[in-house]
């Protein structure tokens, strides 16, 4: 399927910018074989990852809370010993290492975007600024040795060398190591009609069928897997040596789940795609009665996802006025491919709209805490997943 040519998802512009933007197309495609979504083509990773790295991690607070519990959980059940190592690929501003860090724990994150790094860097955290291979494993272990655990949150389903990912972690993991990643997870993308994970930096779209094969080509094999609810849905994977720890129950019930869901069957994608074309027809009824009405529509939130569902719809300024958006780098600039403008959040919050656009719906109940007196004031929610609905 595709979903028309794409913008890189993050490259937030300025009007003078606007002529040569770059545009790919974005269409993912399942695989039969090894039950993997992924993208047909995608942009270079320094066209996407670079010294302006538009996503900021801590502009979460929920996200904040949950990495602290995540590296809670790693102390917990991983790292044992004297002094042991623990290694996080796309550590960005630092949201999980720094809870490792204020413990006294060794840790090394792996960020090629320098901006990010540097927030990072900062805050005391140690970062090297490269894209994780093999050549970079290799030198981190005659640095600093072998990692007991080797972390990665939303960054794997960014990497479309699994390969020499895996190639790394082999090189770096010790034998009784841990690989533990999260990204979005596919089951949660098929039910909820949330194509909009679906953008330049996401080059897979994981299941524990797809992950398991992935690695199981190195010797790494799936012995735990959790549910987590963030980013609208994701799946924490754990991996270890062939042979050094069993499969837990957890991993066998969900390849079940996901066969039952027929998450190895095309037919699936089929009807992914025609959920996605009813959604975004839905959508746009929607904003184009508002139009119609003269209502004023606001988006909140210029996420990444937002970029593939404003230029898969077709959604203009013509339907949103602006962005309201809390990131800095982002602000005073225009959104990819839609050149809608992206203001900060007091320009929302001191003329609230008649409607809000909620592109960060991953971080709905964060925001709706947040914004009670924008529904006091009679202002309603347009949400787009799982449905197109109006809420207040
Ligand atoms: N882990 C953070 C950041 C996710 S954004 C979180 O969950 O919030 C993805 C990050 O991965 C970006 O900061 C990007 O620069 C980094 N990244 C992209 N490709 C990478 C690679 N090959 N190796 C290591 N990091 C990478
Ligand atoms: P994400 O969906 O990729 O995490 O990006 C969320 C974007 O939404 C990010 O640019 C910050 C912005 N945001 C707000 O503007 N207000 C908020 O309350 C939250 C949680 C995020």
């Amino acid at each position: 399927m595709s979903f028309g040519p794409m913008p890189i998802a993050n490259r937030f512009l300025l009007p003078e910018d606007f002529a040569d933007e770059y545009f790919f197309e974005l269409a993912p495609a399942f695989c039969d074989e090894c039950t993997m979504v992924q993208l047909i083509n995608q942009p270079a990773p320094d066209e996407m990852f670079n010294d302006d790295y538009a996503f900021f991690s801590g502009t979460s607070q929920h996200m904040t809370r949950h990495f602290q519990d995540f590296a809670e959980l790693v102390c917990k059940r991983n790292l044992s010993g004297d002094d042991p190592f623990v290694v996080e690929l796309g550590c960005n501003d630092g949201i999980m290492l720094q809870n490792f860090m204020a413990k006294g724990i060794r840790h090394l994150g792996v960020e090629p975007s320098g901006n990010v790094a540097d927030v990072a860097r900062k805050k005391g955290i140690t970062v090297t600024s490269e894209f994780f291979s093999e050549d970079t494993a290799a030198r981190i272990v005659e640095q600093h040795g072998h990692a007991d655990a080797i972390l990665a949150a939303n960054v794997m389903c960014h990497i479309a060398d699994i390969s020499s990912v895996a190639a790394g972690v082999n090189v770096l993991l010790k034998d009784t190591g841990v690989l533990i990643f999260e990204d979005p997870y596919l089951g949660d993308v098929i039910k909820k009609t949330s194509y909009d994970q679906i953008y330049d930096e996401h080059v897979f779209v994981f299941s524990a069928l797809s992950v398991s094969r992935a690695f199981e080509g190195c010797g790494l094999r799936l012995v735990d897997v959790m549910p987590q609810p963030t980013h609208g849905g994701s799946m924490r994977y754990v991996l270890a040596r062939e042979g050094a720890q069993e499969p837990n129950a957890a991993v066998a019930d969900l390849l079940d789940q996901e066969r039952g869901m027929g998450l190895d069957k095309a037919g699936t994608f089929d009807q992914f795609r025609e959920s996605c074309e009813k959604s975004r027809s839905n959508l746009m009824q929607v904003l184009n009665d508002l139009k119609a009405g003269g209502k004023r529509v606001v988006g909140y939130g210029a996420t990444s996802k937002s970029t593939t569902v404003m230029n898969y719809c077709g959604i203009t300024q013509d339907h949103i006025e602006f962005i309201s958006d809390t990131t800095p780098i982002k602000q005073g600039k225009f959104t990819p491919g839609s050149h809608i403008p992206v203001k900060p959040h007091d320009a929302f919050k001191d003329n609230y709209p008649d409607y809000a656009l909620l592109f960060a719906w991953n971080h709905k109940a964060e925001i709706m805490a947040n914004e009670e007196a924008f529904a006091e004031s009679g202002g309603k929610w347009i949400n787009f997943v799982p449905d197109v609905s109006i809420s207040s």
